[in-house]
């Protein structure tokens, strides 16, 4: 297997809502950039701190979106919130792979694409799609 994972926010990852959206797009570049690392050899050490910024905005953007949750009253919390752990996890686990990483094997290419880059997709579509709605339908009642 050739290594070449990437990742880009395009139009079908838009949810409508503003806030979301453009943290989605700084999640996706700090996702594409600890990608990088990895694909050019960069030293572990490189590839390391790009984790920790991934690491670190994931969990500004987890707690700034179960905010908006809160703030509205979305009924799908608790679900949502346990989604975010599954990721926070997956993070765990690259920290854990970089500890001793020699470069990208099938294993790590399969981890990310799976557990990274199909799970975010997968996730901006239904889950946060459907909190993007609920706001929407929340803040403009009069449009129904
Ligand atoms: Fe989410």
């Amino acid at each position: 297997m050739t290594y070449d994972l990437n990742i880009t926010f395009d139009d079908n990852l838009i949810t409508g809502n503003k806030t979301i959206d453009t943290q989605h797009k700084e999640l996706i570049d700090r996702i594409q950039n600890f990608l990088t690392a990895c694909q050019n050899g960069d030293s572990k050490v490189k590839a390391i701190k790009m984790l920790d910024y991934l690491d670190e905005y994931t969990n500004f953007h987890f707690k700034e979106e179960e905010k908006l949750q809160e703030n509205v009253g979305y009924p799908g919390r608790e679900t949502h919130h346990e989604k975010h752990e599954e990721f926070k996890k997956t993070i765990q686990v690259l920290y854990e792979y970089l500890n001793d990483y020699e470069g990208p094997t099938d294993q790590f290419s399969e981890l990310v694409q799976k557990n990274v880059i199909d799970w975010l997709f997968g996730h901006i579509k239904t889950n946060d799609r459907s909190v993007a709605e609920f706001i929407f339908i929340r803040e403009n009642p009069d449009l129904l």
